[in-house]
């Protein structure tokens, strides 16, 4: 099974990553997945290119020390295999500015800032280019990607007809928990890298006090009842959500189990310790070899290109470029 996803260098990463997307990767990893470290992406919005180098190296090593093995799937930068950009252009000539957009993501981005960037409309395009280079299978990706991954799937499909059958259409897989991991003070808003909440957000690379902390002034209610709600008791929802995240418990059944939100955030806070201590080490021994971390992501992307290359030449080939 062909499985690619994605995930932009683009700040520090959080358990709503780890949950929706790294855990996953890691679980399903094999020598039929590719995963990418998409700094082209991450260049739609402003950054600055000696942070965009740092955190590029930062997430390869956090990926590496989460647990995806080089030596069992294919971990890459997406820049350093040119086919990306290059069938970013001969896709943007599938999609149509219509249904970019109509992207959600877009929409919201675009409102938020003036004169932004072409690259903003056109991400989705980028993006789909990533996965159907690699013949991809699925897709695991949060919930938050899924119109993205509709657009990739509806390109794939009109590419194939209109110019033969070049590309597999993929699916898009969600994590069975934590789809949707929340602000802890804000838990109608999803965690999220873009927007700062010191408090609501928790990092994988965040030591045992910050985590403790950060767990326990995480905004619940007052009714004192435990129960697996989202809409009534979103901040209660969201730290059993977390709970099964991290334990692959369902949360009514760790609901079941307690009475008090005090006992619930002290173990959970134990839970998240213990499984991401271990990885703040082994990401601080990485990414102390430089050369380490450079010839994973070179071996990555020569085994990310081999495949990439023949996809593209006959996508190329199909339409008609010599
Ligand atoms: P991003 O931070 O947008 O680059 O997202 C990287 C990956 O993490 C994607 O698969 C997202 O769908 C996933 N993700 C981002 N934020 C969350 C969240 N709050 N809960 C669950 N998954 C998330
Ligand atoms: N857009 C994705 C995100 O923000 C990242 C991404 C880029 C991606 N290319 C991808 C995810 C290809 C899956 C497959 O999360």
């Amino acid at each position: 099974m062909r499985v690619f996803s994605g995930i932009q260098p683009s700040g520090d990463l959080h358990v709503g990553n780890y949950l929706g997307a790294i855990k996953q990767w890691v679980a399903a990893q094999s020598a039929e997945s590719l995963y990418c470290v998409v700094d082209l992406h991450a260049l739609t919005l402003q950054i600055e290119p000696a942070a965009l180098r740092q955190q590029t190296d930062d997430l390869v090593a956090v990926l590496i020390a989460s647990g995806l093995d080089p030596a069992r799937c294919t971990v890459f930068v997406q820049s350093h295999v040119t086919y990306h950009a290059q069938l970013s252009w001969l896709l943007e000539c599938v999609a149509t500015y219509g249904e970019l957009t109509r992207m959600t993501q877009f929409k919201e981005k675009a409102d938020r800032q003036e004169g932004y960037r072409v690259g903003l409309l056109t991400y989705p395009v980028l993006m789909a280019a990533d996965i159907l280079l690699y013949q991809t299978q699925q897709v695991p990706v949060g919930d938050d990607q899924r119109q993205h991954l509709e657009l990739a799937r509806d390109l794939a499909e009109r590419f194939n007809n209109r110019y033969g059958a070049v590309f597999t259409v993929p699916v898009g897989v969600q994590p069975p928990a934590a789809a949707r991991v929340m602000d802890l003070q804000e838990p109608t808003r999803k965690m999220s890298k873009s927007v700062s909440s010191p408090l609501g957000t928790i990092y994988v690379l965040d030591g045992p006090d910050a985590i403790e902390r950060k767990v326990k002034k995480a905004v619940t209610d007052t009714d004192g009842e435990m129960r697996f709600d989202w809409e009534h008791k979103p901040g209660l929802a969201n730290l059993l959500e977390l709970y099964s995240g991290f334990t692959g418990e369902n949360p009514n059944d760790v609901a079941a189990r307690y009475s008090r939100y005090g006992d619930l955030k002290r173990d959970l806070a134990e839970l998240m310790i213990a499984e991401l201590a271990p990885i703040a080490t082994r990401y601080r021994e990485l990414r102390a070899d430089g050369a380490e971390l450079r010839a994973i992501t070179d071996d990555g992307a020569a085994k990310a290109r081999h495949i990439a290359a023949e996809t593209y030449r006959r996508a190329a080939e199909a339409m008609g470029i010599l």
